[in-house]
């Protein structure tokens, strides 16, 4: 269902790199997001929510898609609730039990099949080759990696990170679906990997807070690569050979510091 509104939306909920998240009427939360370009991932967000509260994921109900003027956007049930980013840095103490249910709801989701979603390695192969900006080096080894990678139809999220995590009376609530795919769980646990290696303390917070930030995620990689292979029994052996994909797909938000480093890292493979 879509609708045009005048309505004017509520609190800001929550900011991302696509949308600012409103509360909107009663209970409600409204995806406004930030381009006619963000909002074209839109109606794919909408289906994969569906299908990843259909098959039983705790995930907010999606109602529909709306415009307010020039911004699109997506209505939502609103979570009362911080994200387990805010969670961890305001109760650093509850780490150990944060780390254990954030693993531990990736490795139930990883259970769980999609034949609805599209395939994991064909989006990714669509995406890659669509990308005009990417360096072709790159390309081509994420592409060649890519056909090497098993084909599998775990649901597989692709945010699947702390600032996409609602906790909502002490359960995990997860947000943002319109990366997920059908597909390799040890892809999802690249993006995870890849998402916590680069994630930083918030602008504004001093030297000593950015340090301990620092040590806390280094702390809860280890945890979650540990908890994440004993609770799932899968082997992580092919995690490297999905992060060429990974960075390919993700290579617009790397800084420039981070691409220098990776190309360099590709021309020496290539030697
Ligand atoms: N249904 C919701 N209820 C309450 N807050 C939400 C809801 N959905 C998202 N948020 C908040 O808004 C932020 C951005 O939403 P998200 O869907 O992740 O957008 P983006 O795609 O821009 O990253 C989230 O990190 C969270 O804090
Ligand atoms: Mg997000």
């Amino acid at each position: 269902m879509s609708a045009t509104t005048s309505i004017q939306p509520g609190l800001l909920l929550g900011k991302g790199g696509s949308s600012n998240v409103y509360a909107w009427k009663e209970n409600k939360a409204i995806k406004l997001y930030h381009s006619e370009e963000k909002a074209k991932m839109m109606e794919r967000e909408m289906e994969n929510t569906q299908i990843a509260r259909k098959a039983g994921l705790p995930v907010p109900k999606v109602y529909q898609t709306i415009s307010i003027g020039e911004q699109k956007g997506l209505v939502f049930d609103k979570i009362p609730g911080e994200t387990l980013w805010t969670a961890l840095q305001k109760k650093p103490w509850k780490l150990l039990r944060l780390v254990r249910k954030f693993t531990d709801l990736q490795v139930h989701m990883h259970t769980l099949q999609s034949a609805d979603m599209s395939e994991l390695k064909d989006y990714f192969r669509k995406k890659i080759e669509e990308k005009t900006a990417l360096p072709p080096e790159l390309k081509a080894r994420a592409i060649k990696k890519l056909g090497e990678l098993p084909v599998a139809s775990a649901i597989c999220h692709l945010d699947y990170q702390v600032e996409n995590i609602l906790i909502h009376k002490e359960d995990l609530v997860l947000v943002d679906w319109s990366n997920a795919c059908a597909g390799d769980p040890v892809a999802d646990v690249a993006y995870t990997c890849m998402n916590l290696y680069r994630s930083k303390a918030p602008v504004g917070k001093s030297v000593y807070q950015k340090i301990l930030i620092r040590m806390g995620l280094s702390y809860f990689i280890r945890i979650y690569l540990r908890r994440y292979k004993k609770k799932s029994g899968r082997s992580l052996h092919r995690l490297k050979d999905w992060l060429v994909p990974m960075v390919a797909m993700y290579f617009q938000s790397l800084s420039p510091g981070e691409k220098k480093v990776l190309l360099q890292c590709i021309a020496e493979k290539n030697k």
